[in-house]
């Protein structure tokens, strides 16, 4: 096993213990490697008004970008006893910041994990690179 791997998903169990999840009961915990090789987490952080929840992934990128970091490799993500995927609004926002290439691991445990490029998660997906200019005609 690769050891960057395995030191990620321990930092994303440990991130879990903290996972504000009074609503759901279902606690998620994820840590995110930087290129520069610095690792962020998060988890779950719930609310009375639910849309106002925010998911595990979301909250280590953007711990990391509010400390100027926006070159990411990869993220693990872990919850219970079975692989947590990422939700539609997560993988939308790791495409903000991430190649297709980004690996996107899901793990159960040290040892029991899967991962996926974030381009198997979102094909055909809408990023900056979409927004080519428009002809003002049409
Ligand atoms: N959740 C995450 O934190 N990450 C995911 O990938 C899936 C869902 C959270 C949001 C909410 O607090 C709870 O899990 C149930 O949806």
């Amino acid at each position: 096993m690769h050891l960057d791997t395995k030191t990620l998903i321990l930092h994303a169990l440990n991130a879990k213990i903290n996972a504000y999840a009074p609503y759901s009961h279902f606690k998620v915990g994820a840590a995110l490697l930087c290129s520069d090789g610095t690792i962020y987490t998060g988890c779950n952080i719930e609310n009375a008004s639910y849309g106002a929840t925010i998911c595990a992934e979301r909250v280590a990128i953007q711990k990391a970008v509010s400390d100027g970091k926006t070159d990411f490799s990869a993220i693990v993500i872990t919850a219970g006893s079975d692989y947590c995927s990422p939700c539609g609004i997560c993988r939308q926002v790791m495409r903000e910041f991430c190649e297709r290439d980004f690996e996107v691991i899901l793990a159960k445990s040290e040892t029991d994990y899967v991962y996926y490029s974030l381009d198997q998660l979102l094909p055909f997906s809408f990023s900056n690179e979409s927004m080519v200019e428009q002809d003002e005609n049409v």
